[in-house]
């Protein structure tokens, strides 16, 4: 990408950023809280979470010391539960470490971060120069240079395009790009600073579906195994669910062996621990 073009995204961003809670601290447990809610959790819902959980848990210190049944409590209805359990395993690495890490290397080693998150990090906390690529950037990139990007290339043009020592501000422009105008569907290309450097300008063949970063729609969620997680999640968060009363629980009150093998698959992520004494299932 052209400096000139960056220089645009920056100055429509900068005089349009959205007034997100996250974007008023740099304090890198605040930002890891926002940045994993934010994963496959939209903004509105996430903003009124964020606070609760950071006022529960305001340290990473603070969430390791916690059972990790009370975080996945406070976690209720975010779901992707297993985010919960990674943030509570990422604190306490943090603190045993006495700090968090600042490399790339240092961040991907902590639970639960991935090559977005750790860059995240660096960008949105120590605003070290980092070109993060979630679903809205890669869709920009791809739709810019007009065709279907693998992740790493996405990558490779996100860390070129990046203006340097302006990493905070460039990462959440071209977020806001992406979520504001770079839509999924309809863009707003009219309105958008690339409209002239832009390969696709909103016209032909859409170029973002498929390239790497860019995801699909979440899963139907109706009558599936993942909402019979939320709902024996939903249980064990008040009291310990018997394993007679499972498939009653999920909701599938024909299909115990369903409600089974589901149950399963939390003990199997740490979600959940079965007692085979009381032939309960709760919380960890
Ligand atoms: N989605 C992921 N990270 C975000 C951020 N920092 N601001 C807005 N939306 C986001």
């Amino acid at each position: 990408m052209q400096e000139a073009a960056a220089e645009r995204v920056l100055s429509w961003g900068l005089a349009q950023l959205r007034d997100l809670p996250w974007r008023h601290t740099r304090d890198p447990w605040a930002v890891l809280v926002s940045e994993v809610m934010l994963q496959q959790t939209q903004v509105e819902r996430v903003v009124p979470r964020w606070f609760s959980f950071l006022e529960a848990f305001p340290t990473p210190q603070a969430c390791a010391e916690a059972e990790l049944g009370d975080v996945l409590r406070l976690w209720q209805g975010l779901g992707y539960p297993r985010r919960a359990r990674n943030l509570h395993a990422a604190a306490q690495r943090v603190t045993e470490l006495g700090e968090f890490p600042r490399t790339l290397a240092g961040l991907l080693a902590l639970p639960g971060v991935g090559q977005y998150t750790a860059r995240a990090l660096q960008a949105f906390a120590f605003e070290d120069d980092a070109a993060v690529v979630d679903t809205n950037i890669a869709r920009v990139f791809a739709r810019y240079c007009g065709r279907r990007l693998t992740a790493r290339e996405v990558q490779t043009i996100a860390d070129d395009a990046q203006p340097l020592a302006q990493s905070w501000a460039w990462n959440q422009c071209v977020m806001d790009l992406g979520a504001v105008l770079c839509r999924p569907t309809s863009p707003r290309c009219a309105e958008c600073p690339l409209i002239d450097d832009c390969a696709y300008h909103g016209v032909g063949d859409d170029p973002a579906p498929g390239s790497a970063g860019v995801s699909g729609r979440q899963s139907r969620f109706e009558g599936s195994d993942r909402q019979g997680r939320g709902r024996l999640m939903h249980a064990m968060a008040v009291a310990p669910v018997n394993h007679a009363a499972l498939a009653l629980v999920m909701h599938w009150p024909d299909d115990h062996e369903r409600a089974q093998r589901v149950a399963a698959t939390l003990v199997t992520d740490g979600l959940a621990v079965f007692d085979p004494v009381a032939a309960t299932y709760s919380l960890p």
